[in-house]
């Protein structure tokens, strides 16, 4: 039996931030552990769709030894909630969009990414308007996500 290999969309408000970070933070996490999973990141806004990710974002990632190659940001679609099994949202604004504009039949795959996460926080900040500081927090807390992500993913699906 052939399966499908599980999905995970990560949701920002921007897509240049947060979430194009949470992606290139599992993809690599994913790729240290030899686990098949899809990965993808979208905004709810769209005001930025077709840009790169923010140089700030990058710079603070490459410098952890993440690739940002090739992402270009895209907004939230109807065919995002078929497709992926967990929609990940950085916030609660992004949650609250998230499930205001899809079919309650998907709603048990949209969740705050942070509820992976072994800390009290359960929101990972906007740092747009922000300083650099606030960028390491956002991978900070992407990290630490990340892994509990991943153990839930090797747990439910299958990936090698
Ligand atoms: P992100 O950050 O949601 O982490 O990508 C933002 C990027 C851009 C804007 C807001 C947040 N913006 O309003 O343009």
């Amino acid at each position: 039996m052939t399966q499908k290999r599980p999905a995970v969309l990560f949701v920002c408000l921007g897509n240049i931030c947060r979430s194009p970070s949470a992606e290139a933070v599992l993809r690599a996490k994913a790729a240290q552990r030899d686990l098949d999973i899809f990965i993808d990141s979208a905004g709810t806004l769209g005001h930025h769709t077709g840009a790169p990710p923010d140089s700030r974002s990058r710079a603070v990632g490459e410098a952890r030894g993440y690739s940002f190659a090739g992402l270009k940001c895209r907004k939230v679609s109807q065919q995002d909630f078929i497709d992926f099994d967990y929609i990940l949202a950085m916030d609660k604004d992004n949650l609250r969009n998230l499930l205001e504009m899809s079919p309650s039949e998907y709603h048990h795959k949209i969740a705050l990414f942070l509820s992976y996460a072994n800390i009290d926080e359960t929101e990972i900040p906007d740092p747009y308007y922000g300083g650099l500081r606030g960028f390491e927090y956002v991978l900070d807390q992407i990290e630490a996500a990340a892994n509990g992500l991943l153990r839930d993913i090797t747990l439910h699906h299958s990936v090698v």
